[in-house]
């Protein structure tokens, strides 16, 4: 190795590049944050912000993910965060919950799009899976701006790229699984970047027309059907085996009382 080199970057972007795209109206790229999801949420009470809006940082200190867990947030990661008007893109307030079914099925599409031999698992209601390994997880988070501004949505999305699982916490290391170590080199992060906004904007064009393409999408990609699972939603518990993803975003599980919807909750397979 060349002493006068620096190491490559494990993960870089060109502005220049997402800028050229037309996808964004507005883009900030960080070195470090705490969590890109945090500075979208202070950022979406400014009602001259211009949206599409993106959020990126190469690496995060406390990034989130969905009840209380933290998200690891080490460089080679793709980490970002898109704030957005709903309306603008036509998704009506009763769609809202099906976005992050939306959003993983389009990171899906973009991790398939690197090679035939890749299908990604969606884990209802907002993880993505290779396998039994989690790829990427998204979550969705609606900031209050009082009023100030038209209603925003952030749209928080990690996916494991160019980081080694050999380096995270081992409970990371059990369960996770990085795009490099799958198709076996590191990969161009604005090429990753910009088909995944691509993607995005797809699949919720899809959404806000009710494309039954979509619900499609999610059913057959979805990693549960047949499993034992028990999901925490408040107070309310379910337990019993999943039938499918429903065409209105709603994991249908088999219980002893019939077949229950579940709209929200903490889901854990029971086998
Ligand atoms: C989950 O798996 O529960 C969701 C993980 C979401 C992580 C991303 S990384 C970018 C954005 N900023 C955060 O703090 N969290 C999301």
């Amino acid at each position: 190795m060349d002493e006068d080199k620096p190491d490559p970057m494990p993960f870089s972007l060109e502005i220049e590049r997402l800028e050229a795209s037309g996808l964004l109206r507005h883009i900030e790229l960080h070195e470090m944050l705490p969590s890109t999801n945090d500075l979208a949420i202070v950022r979406a009470a400014d009602a001259t912000l211009k949206t599409p809006a993106l959020f990126v940082a190469l690496e995060q200190t406390a990034g989130r993910g969905r009840g209380d867990n933290a998200w690891w947030s080490s460089d080679g990661a793709l980490m970002f965060s898109l704030l957005l008007e709903p309306h603008r893109v036509g998704i009506p307030a009763d769609r809202l919950p099906c976005v992050s079914l939306a959003v993983a099925v389009a990171i899906c599409d973009t991790i398939e799009g690197l090679t035939p031999e890749m299908t990604g698992g969606v884990k209802w209601p907002n993880d993505v899976y290779l396998g039994d390994r989690k790829l990427a997880g998204v979550l969705i988070e609606c900031p209050n701006t009082s009023g100030q501004t038209p209603p925003r949505l952030v749209i928080g999305i990690g996916i494991n790229v160019n980081n080694s699982l050999a380096t995270a916490p081992a409970e990371v290391r059990s369960v996770g699984v990085s795009l490099c170590e799958v198709i076996g080199r590191e990969l161009d992060g604005t090429d990753l970047l910009l088909n995944l906004l691509q993607a995005l904007r797809s699949r919720l064009v899809q959404l806000a027309r009710d494309d039954p393409q979509l619900a499609e999408a999610w059913r057959e990609r979805s990693i549960l059907s047949g499993r034992h699972v028990e999901i925490l939603d408040g107070s309310r518990k379910i337990t019993g085996e999943v039938v499918e993803i429903a065409e209105d975003g709603a994991l249908v599980v088999q219980t002893p009382d019939g077949p229950t919807r579940c709209y929200a909750g903490i889901l854990t397979l029971a086998e």
